[in-house]
């Protein structure tokens, strides 16, 4: 079968599993119909040559370990296997560890296999000990983990949540959001749904305590750039927490 084929075949188990799931959750209502809206019959982009980077050493690992609905994981891990990745963040003034400890590959969207104008979904592979600080962007956001554990925190100051294998949490827009890594990899599906041309606002407390954030913004396929940094307005900071 050819990536395009993979690809193809597990966007639509990942559908008809979110359709199965929603049922008994309906704010996955609006991923499934975004879903439905990826055109297949047409190849944006691949396959490339593969990824030489160090942290592809761990997509088998995460593989190995992974679980998920029967009806799901294979087809899902033979897309992790075929898709093109690429570093999500490739900049100098950011943590190595960061940078070169996250990696997506995308099924369907600006860049992937196929074109995705309202949608964008794949996988994101992210090294053991990686911590994604608090970020927001106006798209809405599911997280579907298949291997590995991840903790994941709303709000500057709640407590995190474990997201496990074959589980799921969906962020809303603009919600301020962290991903911190456990000792093991994670390989998890990643969805968006509604504005995918927005910046991701990455936060952080200056010296005196006050909180800034910094705009990054991509070119379809390029890994995301720092355009700007500003302190975060009262507004801003309210939306951010829901
Ligand atoms: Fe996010």
């Amino acid at each position: 079968m050819t990536q395009a084929d993979i690809a193809r075949a597990y966007l639509a188990a990942l559908t008809n599993d979110l359709t199965s799931k929603s049922a008994a959750d309906p704010a996955l209502a609006g991923f499934v119909k975004e879903l439905k809206t990826i055109d297949t019959s047409v190849i944006q982009r691949g396959p490339l040559p593969r990824l030489e980077h160090p942290t592809m050493a761990m997509l088998d690992k995460a593989l190995e370990a992974a679980e998920g609905d029967a009806t799901l994981l294979p087809s899902a891990a033979e897309a992790a296997r075929v898709l093109d990745w690429g570093q999500i963040y490739d900049d100098g003034s950011m943590d190595p560890a960061l940078t070169e400890g996250m990696l997506a590959a995308q099924a369907a969207g600006t860049y992937g296999c196929f074109s995705g104008k309202t949608v964008a979904t794949g996988f994101f592979l992210l090294a053991p000990g990686v911590h994604y600080a608090l970020h927001t962007h106006a798209a809405t956001e599911i997280y579907y983990c298949l291997s590995g554990i991840i903790d994941i925190q709303h709000g500057i100051d709640a407590a995190p949540f474990a997201v496990t294998p074959g589980n799921y949490s969906i962020t809303p827009a603009d919600r301020v959001h962290s991903l911190s890594v456990r000792s093991e990899p994670v390989l998890m599906i990643y969805a968006w749904i509604g504005e995918l041309s927005c910046p991701i606002w990455l936060w952080s407390q200056d010296n005196d305590g006050g909180w800034i954030r910094e705009r990054w913004m991509r070119k379809p396929g390029e890994p995301w750039k720092v355009e700007e940094r500003e302190v975060i307005s009262d507004e801003a900071m309210a939306v951010a927490h829901g």
